[in-house]
């Protein structure tokens, strides 16, 4: 049995073809099967939606991440579409990855601020709500007009450390844009903080100025929002070695391992990288220190208490 009750407006939860093993999994653990959808192509690749069920007066769940290819993106802003003149009562895209974040503000001159964008876009195509994980920037939830649940994939990292029972833990931010989440990761560890100096040389390029704090003889815990092409973390394995660090450890929300990701981190001496499924990895990007964990649970939870009007942050109490 479900452990939510179920209110005036019954559930439905639909995916997109993002990420279909982990809204199956939030839809086993809710008590509930996903709502049946077509998703077609026509012959130019443009697509089709269709939801095959009556959705009038339910609250709807869209669980549909936004990382490229991107008609992702545009699968999650149909999908909605097709909802809302459908009459669903409420929509809640739910985003595990919200891709096209980084661009978050205009530093460069003639730049887009995409983020922006994207945020637009979900709220025009019938998002009545937005639940998402490890945001790229926390202030993005103020990018949309609509109440935002933001969820921390912490806990779930936190479960896997203490399990290991790590001594001498140091959690170490890649760079200063990732040592509040380190930060908080120390704390629930009681562990110590230690922080990268990162420099750029060039998009997706990166160097390790500096370390600052104490990692030698410790083991090294990395965590950041997402691991792209590698080179942050990689770099930043090689440092903490170079410096007298016992194991190194990388966690990382959204793992895009684009590129040469793969062949980076299997070169780097770490003991294990640990990511969740709010993206679907395919196969071929698996490799051996490779640990996925389950954002099912969280996402089941904050479904079940939005639907059942309870508090979300409870969650993370
Ligand atoms: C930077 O702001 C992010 O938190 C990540 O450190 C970065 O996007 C990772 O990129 P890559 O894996 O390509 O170094």
């Amino acid at each position: 049995m479900a452990e939510f009750p179920l209110t005036s407006k019954p559930m439905l939860l639909m995916s997109g073809s993002a990420n279909r093993p982990l809204a199956e999994e939030v839809a086993h653990l809710l008590d509930s099967k996903l709502c049946k959808v077509t998703l077609k192509r026509f012959a130019d690749g443009e697509i089709f939606v269709k939801i095959d069920e009556n959705v009038r007066g339910r609250d709807v769940y869209i669980l549909q991440s936004t990382n490229p290819p991107a008609e992702n993106l545009l699968e999650l802003l149909i999908l909605m579409d097709a909802a809302r003149r459908a009459s669903a009562a409420r929509i809640t895209a739910v985003i595990p990855y919200f891709g096209y974040a980084r661009q978050d503000r205009k530093d460069q001159p003639r730049v887009a601020i995409s983020a922006k964008l994207m945020a637009n876009m979900v709220s025009t195509a019938g998002a009545d709500r937005v639940l998402a994980i490890d945001f790229h920037q926390h202030q993005l939830q103020g990018f949309f007009d609509l109440p935002v649940d933001h969820l921390y994939a912490a806990p779930v990292f936190v479960q896997h450390y203490r399990q290991k029972q790590l001594e001498d833990v140091v959690v170490v931010a890649p760079d200063v844009g990732s040592a509040k989440m380190a930060r908080g990761f120390a704390k629930r560890l009681n562990g110590s903080l230690a922080i990268i100096d990162k420099r750029r040389t060039g998009p997706n390029v990166a160097e390790v100025v500096n370390v600052v704090g104490d990692v030698v003889g410790k083991n090294c815990i990395l965590a950041d929002d997402m691991i792209d092409t590698g080179g942050t973390m990689a770099e930043a394995v090689f440092a903490l070695k170079e410096l007298g660090a016992k194991d190194v450890y990388i966690c990382a929300t959204h793992a895009l391992l684009s590129g040469p990701a793969v062949e980076r981190l299997s070169a780097a001496p770490v003991t294990e990288v640990a990511v969740t499924n709010t993206i679907a990895l395919p196969l071929d990007r698996h490799f051996p220190a490779l640990k996925i964990l389950s954002v099912a649970g969280l996402l089941a939870k904050a479904i079940g208490y939005t639907n059942s009007d309870q508090s979300v942050s409870a969650l993370f109490d």
